[in-house]
């Protein structure tokens, strides 16, 4: 009796020593702190130099000919949809799962948003959903799919099926992933505009940030113009007559031409965005590795089930999330209790997501019946993001794997 008392104790400080491993974290080196540093001793803090030099990597990284920076993923949404021209008495579908941004951003812009239910292991909108949707609905004039957790699903199909509408990518999680034909995503190769985020738990990050990435100049140069303000500072483009004075350009004048936003990305972050990008690949490398590690340990284990885990899914994914599904029933658990016995081991998990249709805001304002969406609400039954990031060491990687097992086998 006191044997197990003592092994008790044991765990108890044990588990009150362990670091906790949170679903995400940041990596930042010395490198990424030298280049912050040297921005905040440098002329410009807000959106100058360091901000172009980012748009230029980026659009070069992901193979795409304009990136515009701006201060957030959701704020990229939001001017994708305007400089789309998506507005008051339009309709978008976005995917069922997913962060409320990709659906608010059509609300934002005066449009209606309606979902389309996911694939069942590649987690995306299932383009035969969407083809079955656009028949109900063909008057949609906007998609967004989601790459969740990075991968890219049926974007071709999606491309196809759209035929002549918009399709904006929300690639807040997929930078540095492939689509199936091998190219990048961002190239433009199946959307209008492409939209990243960088907040922290992302796989690069500028603190807060984001960038719309597009082929098309027209709709480059009115991203610019959202992110601030709506403001024209190329005289060869103003639409007044008044941007002259005895003869010459007045050289203190500028139009607001549009209604714009203050969204725009700053120096400060741009360095950091800048600084991270060089890191991509490793980033992607690392992340690779520990999916695959985290594949073979999990795919042993009896009511889990892991989508996007072949091979080739996982060769081009972005790998932002490492999600598995777990049948609790059977595990004879709930999700919550499950939660909970992985955090008191100092593990750290979390839903990617509930469903937006079930938020009350769209409750309310939709009253969607979640029983249209059967692959969704069987996967947000079982979903579970697990820790998942560079930094995790193999140690980290192990402990993880031990504390699912026993947690999953009741051990
Ligand atoms: C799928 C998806 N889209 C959009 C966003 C919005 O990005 P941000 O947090 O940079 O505004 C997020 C952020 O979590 C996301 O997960």
């Amino acid at each position: 009796m006191a044997g197990v008392r003592a092994v008790e104790i044991r765990d108890r400080i044990d588990r009150m020593t362990l670091k906790f491993l949170g679903y995400g974290r940041q990596s930042i080196d010395q490198s990424d702190i030298d280049s912050v540093v040297d921005v905040l001793r440098s002329d410009f803090l807000t959106q100058g130099p360091a901000v172009e030099r980012f748009e230029t990597a980026l659009a070069e990284r992901v193979g795409a000919r304009h990136a515009v920076a701006v201060s957030s993923g959701t704020a990229g949404l939001h001017i994708a949809c305007l400089a789309a021209d998506i507005g008051p008495g339009d309709l978008g579908f976005t995917a069922a799962i997913t962060f409320a941004a990709s659906s608010n951003c059509l609300l934002y812009s005066g449009a209606e948003a309606d979902f389309v239910d996911i694939d069942h292991d590649a987690l995306g909108m299932n383009p035969a959903a969407l083809e079955h949707a656009l028949k109900a609905v063909p008057e949609v004039k906007a998609i967004i799919p989601v790459h969740l957790a990075g991968l890219a699903n049926g974007s071709a199909e999606i491309r196809a099926i759209a035929k002549k509408r918009i399709v904006i990518e929300d690639a807040a999680h997929a930078i540095g992933g492939t689509y199936s034909c091998g190219r990048l995503v961002g190239c433009g190769a199946y959307s209008d505009m492409t939209v990243f985020s960088f907040h922290p738990v992302k796989t690069i990050t500028s603190g807060e940030g984001g960038a719309v990435v597009t082929n098309d100049a027209d709709l480059a140069q009115r991203l610019q113009m959202f992110r601030s303000h709506g403001i024209e500072r190329d005289a060869s483009r103003f639409v007044g007559d008044n941007e002259r004075e005895d003869g010459q350009l007045k050289p203190w004048f500028y139009e607001q031409q549009m209604l714009g936003f203050n969204y725009r990305m700053t120096d400060i972050q741009a360095a950091l965005g800048l600084s991270q990008l060089g890191k991509l690949d490793r980033f992607l490398e690392r992340r690779r590795a520990i999916a695959r590690r985290y594949d073979d340990a999990f795919s042993q284990l009896p009511h889990v089930h892991l989508p996007q885990s072949t091979p080739q899914q996982r060769a081009r994914s972005g790998h932002h999330l490492y999600i598995a599904t777990f049948d609790f029933d059977a595990i004879r658990t709930t999700r919550s209790a499950f939660m909970t016995k992985l955090r008191d081991r100092g593990i750290g998990t979390q839903v990617h997501y509930i469903p937006v249709y079930r938020q009350p805001y769209y409750v309310e304002r939709y009253g969607i019946d979640p029983a249209a969406f059967p692959e969704s609400e069987r996967y947000y039954r079982g979903c579970l993001s697990l820790p998942f990031f560079p930094g995790l060491t193999d140690e980290d990687v192990e402990r993880v794997i031990g504390a699912v097992t026993q947690t999953v086998t009741r051990k």
